[in-house]
């Protein structure tokens, strides 16, 4: 067993740290913010992950984690150090690197031993070279030190199950010495390990993520044209998963991706491409269908209503996915702020976004129109003269087609995430608009209800 330290304590140096620990490493996380360090010692997890936090008391009772805010501490005698902090997205889409430039400083003045450096941050190609330069640059003391890159491929909401069952382990290495040490690390694991050089590796992440990005907004695509011409995205995508060269995951269209990474990693590999002269057609294909994605509903819905003004607007789902409190490039963001403006009176529910949604859009007036937070969705529906639905949370698909009708004052329904087949929503009086897929018109509205929803509302 080794002694492992992590830098960084997000979502990917956090998971690895504590999976390390369940298999058997010793384990110290290091993360600059005291405050954070205390939570996690007193077995809180600072972000909402399956699993997550019952594995960090596990491991911490048994003596094989441990948070610190004193690097050197940490850093002087690990085996290996992984590295897994944030590199965000800079304007001009590159990545951000001054959190990996200040930890490969930190380590290197600090290792007292011979150590492999491991970036499991998602870094640009060649980044790997550098810190390794960088940090021998800066070396304090007379020790072998070795940076090798090993990707992350784990998924927000299955963060836990995605790193213990990862599907494979890709491991970038320059020497032998290397290689073995990764493998053995990873060996309790037991999980099959592609073995490579240390830019094929970052190589890996970055057309991975990407190629996905290019699936989704491929779908994505598809189904603007299927709403023009009169197919069913859903349906197609079916007919499309048993082409085992296509495979049934990544079909869904919806209404763009968002999150940290498919974002990031696609807008940096198209500027890396820049940089080197080459344009990436596909991937910057990726990139536009998404942005227009994104502010699809809101657009179909203003040309059926005229104005928000004054109506009262269902939001159901802040976060950019089930399953996280994460709210990075969620499409919720892209469009209150559009439906604020237009003076709309937002009822949003997520189970577990609101505390982070409401630091951006605090409840109350918002320019010209207004945020309120409800705890149920029923007091988001009631009286709603439109709903959007931008997360497909378990609780989301859990409303019957019929509470929209009975609840809103007119049950007009925008779904992102084409969480209900069209029939039913016909059946049940509901109009109602998704992705790729035709409406659910009017028909069948109480009669009542059907008279509002004639013309557009103004
Ligand atoms: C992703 C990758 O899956 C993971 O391997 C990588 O390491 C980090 O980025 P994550 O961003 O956490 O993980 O979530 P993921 O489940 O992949 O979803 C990303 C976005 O794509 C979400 O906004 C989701 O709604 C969207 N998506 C996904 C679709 O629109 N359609 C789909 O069929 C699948």
């Amino acid at each position: 067993m080794y002694k492992i330290a992590v830098a960084g304590t997000g979502y990917v140096g956090l998971v690895a740290g504590v999976c390390f620990a369940e298999v058997g490493h010793k384990v110290t996380c290091v993360d600059i913010d005291e405050k954070k360090v205390n939570v996690m010692k007193s077995g809180v997890s600072p972000i909402y992950e399956a699993g997550l936090e019952e594995l960090m008391q596990k491991n911490y009772a048994a003596g094989r984690i441990d948070y610190t805010t004193d690097y050197e501490s940490a850093y002087k005698d690990a085996d290996v150090i992984f590295i897994g902090v944030g590199t965000p997205e800079q304007p001009d889409g590159s990545a951000n690197l001054s959190y990996i430039a200040t930890v490969a400083r930190q380590i290197a003045e600090s290792i007292e031993k011979d150590c492999l450096v491991v970036v499991k941050s998602t870094v640009p190609i060649g980044t790997n070279d550098k810190v390794e330069q960088f940090i021998q640059d800066f070396l304090v003391h007379d020790v072998k030190v070795e940076v090798a890159s090993n990707p992350e491929f784990l998924a927000q909401g299955s963060a836990v199950q995605d790193t213990l069952d990862a599907e494979r382990i890709i491991i970038g290495t320059e020497s032998k010495w290397a290689e073995e040490l990764l493998m053995n690390i990873y060996e309790p694991f037991r999980l099959p390990i592609v073995s490579v050089n240390r830019r094929s590796a970052e190589m890996i992440k970055y057309a991975s993520n990407d190629f996905l990005a290019l699936k989704i907004s491929y779908m994505n695509d598809i189904a603007n044209l299927c709403e023009l011409i009169g197919a069913d995205i859903q349906d197609v995508a079916r007919g499309m998963s048993f082409d085992d060269r296509i495979g049934s995951k990544f079909l869904n269209a919806g209404i763009g991706y968002g999150g940290s990474c498919f974002p990031k990693d696609t807008k940096a590999l198209e500027y890396l491409a820049r940089q080197n002269g080459y344009e990436l057609k596909t991937v910057k294909a990726a990139i536009d269908v998404n942005k227009d994605q994104k502010a699809k509903l809101y657009k179909k819905a203003s040309k059926r209503l005229i104005t928000f003004n004054g109506l009262k607007v269902a939001v159901l789902g802040l976060t950019f996915k089930p399953g996280t409190d994460d709210l990075r490039e969620a499409p919720s963001l892209e469009n209150v702020p559009l439906l604020l403006e237009q003076g709309a009176d937002i009822y949003a529910y997520d189970p577990v976004g609101v505390e982070n949604f409401a630091r951006v859009h605090p409840e109350g007036k918002n320019g010209k129109g207004s945020i309120t937070y409800v705890s149920h969705i029923e007091h988001a529906l009631e009286g709603a003269n439109v709903c959007f639905i931008f997360t497909e949370w378990g609780e989301v698909k859990a409303i019957t087609p019929e509470m929209y009708n009975n609840l809103m004052r007119t049950p007009l329904v925008y779904d992102g995430r084409n969480i209900y087949r069209v029939e039913e929503m016909q059946e049940a009086g509901v109009e109602y608009h998704s992705i790729g897929r035709k409406p659910a018109t009017r028909e069948g509205i109480k009669e009542s209800k059907k008279l509002e929803l004639q013309t557009p509302i103004s």
